[in-house]
Order: C-alpha cells, then sequence, then structure tokens
C-alpha cells in the first residue's frame, strides 16, 4: 500500500514539474528553435498550438509546394494544424473561416480565393480575436490596416516580373537570330495568370517595361489569360499559333505550369526538334518546370521560394497562436512595416539549376 501510495505521489510531483517545465520554457525553446528549424515536438503538448489554414485550391502546382511545406514545418513543431481546400470558391473558404473560429483555433493561415475578400475575412478574425496570417495573394492594403493582427507572406510580384523580362533580354542579346522577321522588334505573345491577381497584373506589366527599360522594342501579339493552368496555358497557345505562327518570337507566361503547356503547343507545331527553337520563360521553378530547363525547351524561370514562403506563413501563425508579436527573433523573417513577410525572387536557367532545388 505504502508503496502504491508512493508511486502515486511521484508520478504527480513529476507531472506537475513537467506541465511547468513545458509552460516556461515552451516560448523561449520554440523560440530559438525557429531559425534553426530544429524543435522539440513534445515540448509544447501542454499549450498546444492549433492552426486553421485554407489554401484557395488544392490543384495548383505551386501551391501544393508551399502547403506540403507548411505541414511539413507543423510536423517538426508538434504543432495542430487543418489545411483545407477552398476548392477556387471564396464562398465555401468564408464556411471554412467560419469553422475554424467556431472550433476557436489559436491562429488562422489563409491563402484567399480572391484577395479582395480579405476584408470580410479580416473582420471574422478581429471580432474572435484569432490573429491571421494572409499569404500568396495580397490583400488590398486598407484591408491589412484593419487590425494589428493580421500578416502577410509572400513575394514582390514585379520583382519576378522584371527577372523574367531579363531572361528574354538576356536572350535576344546572346542570339540576334532570335530576331527572326530582322525587324529590331520583338514580337510577343503573353500567358496571363488569373486577371485581378497581384502577380498576374504585375508580372505581365514588369517583364514588358524590363525588356523596355534595356532598350529593346516589343510588339504583343496576341495576349490571354489561361489561369495558372497548364491545359489552358497548351490550349491558348495552340490558338496564338492558329493566327499568328511563325510571326512569334517569344512566349512569356504569368507562370510555369503555363509555360509548360505551351511548350507542348510548340511542340505539337514541330518547335524543339532539329533547328526549331522558341524561347519560352515562366514564373516558379517547380519541379517539371526544372525538368523542362534541363531537357532545353524552358529558356529561363524564376525561382518563386514555396519553401520560405511556407515556413514564414507557418512561423507567423505558430507564434501568433502561442499570444507573441512576430519578430525576427521569434520567426526567423524580416517583417516589414510591422506586418508583411517578403521572401525573394531569383533567376534560374540551365546554368544555376540547383540554386531552384
Ligand atoms: C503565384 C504562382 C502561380 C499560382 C498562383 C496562385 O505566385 O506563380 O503559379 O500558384 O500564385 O495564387
Amino acid at each position: 500500500m505504502k508503496k502504491i501510495i508512493s508511486i502515486v505521489a511521484l508520478t504527480a510531483i513529476s507531472a506537475s514539474l513537467l506541465a511547468g517545465c513545458g509552460n516556461s520554457s515552451d516560448v523561449s525553446k520554440d523560440n530559438s528553435s525557429d531559425s534553426n528549424s530544429s524543435s522539440n515536438p513534445s515540448s509544447s503538448s501542454t499549450s498546444k498550438v492549433n492552426i486553421g489554414c485554407a489554401i484557395y485550391k488544392f490543384d495548383d502546382t505551386f501551391m501544393t509546394g508551399v502547403r506540403n511545406t507548411i505541414s511539413d514545418a507543423a510536423k517538426e513543431k508538434g504543432a495542430d494544424i487543418d489545411i483545407v481546400d477552398s476548392q477556387n470558391s471564396q464562398p465555401t473558404q468564408n464556411d471554412k473561416v467560419d469553422l475554424f473560429i467556431t472550433k476557436k483555433v489559436s491562429s488562422l493561415a489563409i491563402n484567399p480565393v480572391d484577395r479582395n475578400a480579405a476584408g470580410v475575412i479580416i473582420d471574422k478574425a478581429k471580432a474572435a480575436n484569432t490573429p491571421v496570417v494572409f499569404f500568396n495573394r495580397e490583400p488590398l492594403a486598407d484591408d491589412m490596416k484593419k487590425w494589428d493582427k493580421v500578416f502577410y507572406v509572400g513575394a514582390k510580384a514585379e520583382e519576378s516580373g522584371t527577372i523574367e523580362g531579363q531572361l528574354v533580354v538576356d536572350y535576344f542579346k546572346a542570339h540576334p537570330e532570335a530576331d527572326k522577321n530582322k525587324d529590331g522588334v520583338i514580337q510577343y505573345v503573353m500567358l496571363k495568370g488569373e486577371p485581378g491577381h497581384q502577380d498576374a497584373e504585375l508580372r505581365t506589366k514588369y517583364s514588358i517595361q524590363a525588356i523596355t527599360d534595356a532598350g529593346m522594342k516589343v510588339e504583343k501579339l496576341a495576349e490571354d489569360t489561361a489561369m495558372w493552368d497548364r491545359v489552358k496555358g497548351q490550349e491558348k497557345m495552340s490558338a496564338f499559333l492558329g493566327s499568328k505562327g511563325d510571326k512569334i518570337e517569344v512566349v512569356i507566361a504569368n507562370n510555369d505550369d503555363m509555360a509548360l503547356g505551351a511548350i507542348e503547343a510548340l511542340k505539337g507545331s514541330g518547335y524543339f526538334k532539329g533547328n526549331k527553337y522558341m524561347p519560352v520563360v515562366g514564373v516558379d521553378a517547380t519541379a517539371p518546370a526544372l525538368q523542362a530547363l534541363q531537357d532545353g525547351t524552358l529558356l529561363g524561370t524564376v525561382l518563386n521560394d514555396a519553401k520560405n514562403q511556407g515556413k514564414a506563413t507557418f512561423n507567423l501563425a505558430y507564434v501568433l497562436g502561442q499570444g507573441q508579436t512576430p519578430s525576427k527573433d521569434n520567426t526567423g523573417y524580416d517583417i516589414t512595416d510591422g506586418k508583411y513577410v517578403w521572401v525573394p525572387y531569383k533567376k534560374i536557367t540551365k546554368d544555376n539549376i540547383n540554386d531552384a532545388k
């Protein structure tokens, strides 16, 4: 009997000691481990962070990379995360957010379907005092100002456009014969992402601006949206080839999936065989795009850093879920204007392909 009592007492003492340790050391342990990405999942077991995360749609190549990183980071930290598919519908996403709030998640990580709808999500989150980190689709500046517990993780769209334009400049400088009709003007077609998305609008604008800033002349033969999608990219490119044919001198796509679709259409018209070549550029540096770079069909791309965007999104949601204010110290990322994490882009060609892996 005596033995049983002492075992019970010992268990109680060590349990309370453990709980005490967990509470007091959690925060500092998690802070210090954020930057070197090693952690002890069991350390946060007493007050587990529980994050509600919604992706605009699961069926998107680049966002799948971001999603997988977020999920891995949560596993590493021992945080609970529920990642749901908004199926490209803002009403569906709003319902999911309502559900997360009802379940009292510690923080939200939201990839909006429509960035203009972020204001509504912020109002809901603020009313429930649930901090929110948006990512990939940047809310309007006025919405971001609505509450001090609203953050954004993304990349500067204009930077990716500028780098994409530079890829075209580099190519035409090195290959004067790429000006097929020798008129001193680059005849291009543009495959756009979703209209209104900051990446679609600004990549379109800044890619062309980078070419004209380099003193080259351009003529737009055709432009259409293929909604970030490979199959649509192929369809639109087939239509461009049907109407403009050999007049096209370069294909500029707002992302790699559309560029890869265009490459399929070009292959169907005899390109990438013998001497028949077409420079095609994209953005993201997804795995299939890197393969196309290696194969010599894709000329160049721009690394859209899914790993750091996913990690920063998780780290911010995690510290917010612990009731802390995100800082460089506790997230490992610079926070600009108290609200924004900007992850840099990088030019990728066959020569530095390993920088994207
Ligand atoms: C962009 C990316 C696209 C697409 C889009 C979704 O940053 O380049 O491929 O994933 O985000 O919002």
